[in-house]
């Protein structure tokens, strides 16, 4: 792999993500996939390690790393098991970011540092019924009452949504005005009116818990908001740009994996009285599996890298999830041909890693979405 001049530190707490993964996320990551098992106690474990609030300052609660070390331990916690690693992501950057960047000192106090210690969980409330990719649409309204504002409406598809303490939603403050009618919340799920009114039942990432909420006539403190009024559209396009480079490092943990097992499948496994790994069209397979983890790997470092620096890294990030959730469905893909009968069945994990790679190109922005972010950038540069 390239040099990317790792430090000591990035380095340690790749290895930490790595030990951890392996001693306790790996063994019972098929079970909580097939039992829907949210993962309480090693998100806990995790939040010791300062993995869900990684680049927050200790100030506010944090472990005070950079984007780099966090890249590389996601996709480390995602490499076995990509549900604890999506629990990760939302966290860190959906939740935790945007209240750092953004928050007031009172807020950072009050809901940051839980929220990075690993006391609390935070969910990030966007997504609704009829804004998915059209995020602009937003029809949950936040209505100023006096020292409130009282918020109606749905959203949907929410990961961590019934195991969240703290919800960051998204509502239209200001009809009209498109996405500058749009304000930031920050709702305690125990406020009243707020409704776990379903949970999904997915593909993949299945321990992971994605539920609908609805808010009936809750009254949010209007001290909660994060920001200007009309500004929560715009803070939540920055916050999926550090977001979708949370999940181009799962998208990159799901494909290691995939090209694991199957190096340690083809070492096994014989057929016509060679070893697989002997057969040429199997090498050419392993080869382009890697090759491309790589190229993902580099692409999702850079926009790491240029998030550090404080430069704009909107395209980066979108190109990194773009091209790793593509990288780990098809390794994925790879990993099952290569296992043959046996990568179709629940005995092997590859399958298991298909189900978990398709989201990666779905969530945080699809594909097509990602490339029109990409798309207009390239356009403005001409
Ligand atoms: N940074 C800062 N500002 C941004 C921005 C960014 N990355 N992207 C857009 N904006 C600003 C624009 O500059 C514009 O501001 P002005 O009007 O002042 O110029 C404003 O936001 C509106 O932007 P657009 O005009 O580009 O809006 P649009 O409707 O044409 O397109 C979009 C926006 C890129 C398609 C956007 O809606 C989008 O990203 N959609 C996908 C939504 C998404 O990713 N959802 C994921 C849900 S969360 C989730 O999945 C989490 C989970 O649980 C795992």
């Amino acid at each position: 792999m390239v040099n990317f001049d790792f430090t000591e530190e990035q380095l340690m707490i790749k290895e930490a993500a790595r030990d951890f993964a392996e001693k306790e996320l790996s063994k019972g990551a098929a079970e909580r996939d097939e039992k829907e098992i949210f993962p309480h106690e090693q998100i806990k474990r995790m939040a010791g390690l300062g993995f869900m609030g990684m680049m927050v300052p200790p100030e506010h609660g944090g472990a005070g790393l950079d984007t780099i070390s966090y890249v590389l331990a996601l996709e480390e916690i995602s490499r076995a098991d990509a549900s604890a690693g999506v629990i990760m992501s939302v966290n860190n950057s959906l939740v935790c970011w945007g209240l750092e960047k953004f928050g007031t000192d009172s807020q950072k106090e009050k809901y940051l540092r839980p929220l990075a210690s690993g006391e609390f969980l935070g969910a990030f409330c966007l997504s609704e019924p009829e804004a998915g990719s059209d995020a602009v649409n937003q029809r949950t309204t936040a209505v100023r009452s006096g020292d409130f504002y009282v918020i109606n409406g749905t959203k949907n598809f929410i990961t961590n949504g019934a195991n969240a303490d703290i919800l960051i939603v998204m509502a239209t403050t200001e009809r009209g005005k498109g996405s500058h009618g749009v304000s930031a919340f920050i709702v305690e799920k125990s406020f009243p009116g707020v409704v776990v009114s379903r949970k999904e039942h997915k593909l993949g990432i299945r321990s992971s818990d994605t539920a609908q909420i609805t808010f009936e006539e809750c009254h949010v403190p209007s001290c909660n908001r994060i920001g200007e009024e009309g500004l929560g559209f715009r803070f939540a396009m920055m916050t999926l740009d550090g977001g979708r480079i949370g999940i181009a490092a799962q998208a990159i943990g799901i494909a290691r994996a995939a090209l694991d097992a199957s190096l340690k499948y083809v070492r096994e496994r014989k057929a016509f009285d060679k070893l697989l790994y002997e057969f040429q069209a199997i090498q050419f397979k392993l080869a382009d599996m890697h090759t491309n983890i790589e190229a993902a790997s580099l692409l999702a470092l850079n926009a790491g890298l240029k998030k550090d620096r404080g430069e704009r890294f909107t395209k980066d990030a979108a190109m990194a999830k773009l091209f790793a959730s593509k990288v780990a469905v098809d390794c994925a893909l790879e990993a099952i041909q290569i296992h043959g009968g046996y990568g179709y069945l629940k005995d092997f994990p590859v399958e298991r890693y298909l189900r978990d790679a398709k989201i990666t190109e779905i969530y945080e922005g699809t594909s097509e979405i990602q490339r029109l972010v990409i798309a207009r950038e390239v356009l403005d540069q001409d």
